[in-house]
């Protein structure tokens, strides 16, 4: 059991979509919140938004994708609020594409957000959070795409597959520190991220002019028909007093976690029938 009730919660991505929603439900259950973003005007407006006392909640422009900047927001938000028990390694971005087809540059970029985002998170805040002694909790942001992985979208599936994998370490790693671990697998959520990938190092298509593409158009109503983020907000909220660790959203969508789990029980048996390695 995690509490929310009176603790410090840090949200990366916290000026929009999934994580202003968190900062908004973690606000509503009693937590304090610093919201991290590296939209420096974003953060200006949720804040607005949210429109608590500085208190209660405050900001820190930070870019996740270096260690030092969140290292600062970390120091930033102990000298704000005295300590950090909740901290939701949210922010991220989307790329896709066709093998050989891909920038490098825009593999790093993603690698250096999506993953080592997370862990630039848990390196910073771990200590903290057990220097306090009372206790915490991790909640990372994958998406289904960490469980099952479409084509088209390698770079982010990749990024996903490893926040779920890293995070079920850290569920164990960190269960004797009274830290708990929830790794959020969301399907189609109605926030801002198909724009994301406008944001790579090779991209030359401004987004305003991107937006009038029919397939962009396409991508914003799938998006648009997603959930409600303040829907999914509350329940990963339910999942962190529970110490829950996967956090999924869409009912419909575990059937590719059976197909996928069906494919890899059927190549084992194929070892196991052919009788090659064990004897
Ligand atoms: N929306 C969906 O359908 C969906 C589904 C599955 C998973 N997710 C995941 O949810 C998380 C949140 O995305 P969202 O859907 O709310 O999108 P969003 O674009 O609305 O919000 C992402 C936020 O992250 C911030 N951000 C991006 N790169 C950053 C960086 N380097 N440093 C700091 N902040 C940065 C952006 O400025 C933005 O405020 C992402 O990790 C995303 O992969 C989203």
């Amino acid at each position: 059991m995690s509490e929310i009730q009176g603790r410090v919660a840090f949200v990366t991505g916290g000026a929009s979509g999934l994580g202003l929603s968190m900062a908004r439900i973690l606000l509503r259950r009693g937590a304090s919140v610093m919201l991290a973003d590296r939209d420096a005007d974003g953060l200006e407006r949720a804040v607005a938004e949210l429109s608590q006392d500085s208190n209660t909640v405050s900001s820190v422009v930070c870019d996740v994708a270096e260690a030092g900047a969140i290292e600062e927001a970390a120091q930033k938000t102990v000298e704000h609020f005295g300590k950090i028990h909740i901290v939701a390694n949210n922010a991220g971005v989307g790329l896709g594409g066709q093998p050989g087809e891909i920038p490098i540059e825009d593999w790093r970029w993603i690698v250096d957000i999506n993953l080592m985002g997370v862990v630039h998170g848990v390196e910073t805040f771990t200590p903290l959070i057990q220097s306090h002694g009372e206790g915490g909790h991790f909640i990372n942001t994958a998406s289904m795409a960490g469980h099952v992985a479409p084509g088209g979208m390698g770079p982010y599936n990749a990024t996903k597959y490893a926040v779920v994998g890293y995070s079920e370490s850290l569920k164990a790693e960190l269960m004797p520190h009274k830290i708990g671990v929830s790794v959020l697998c969301p399907g189609w959520v109605a926030t801002n991220i198909h724009t994301t990938g406008f944001g790579r190092p090779s991209n030359t298509v401004p987004l305003e002019q991107a937006k009038q593409d029919p397939q962009f158009q396409e991508m914003d109503a799938v998006i648009k028909g997603g959930l409600d983020p303040d829907k999914v907000a509350e329940w990963v909220a339910e999942c962190v007093e529970s110490d829950r660790l996967y956090i999924f959203t869409h009912e419909s969508m575990k059937i590719g976690i059976e197909m996928r789990y069906a494919q890899i029980k059927a190549d084992y048996d194929a070892i196991i029938e052919d009788g090659r390695f064990d004897g």
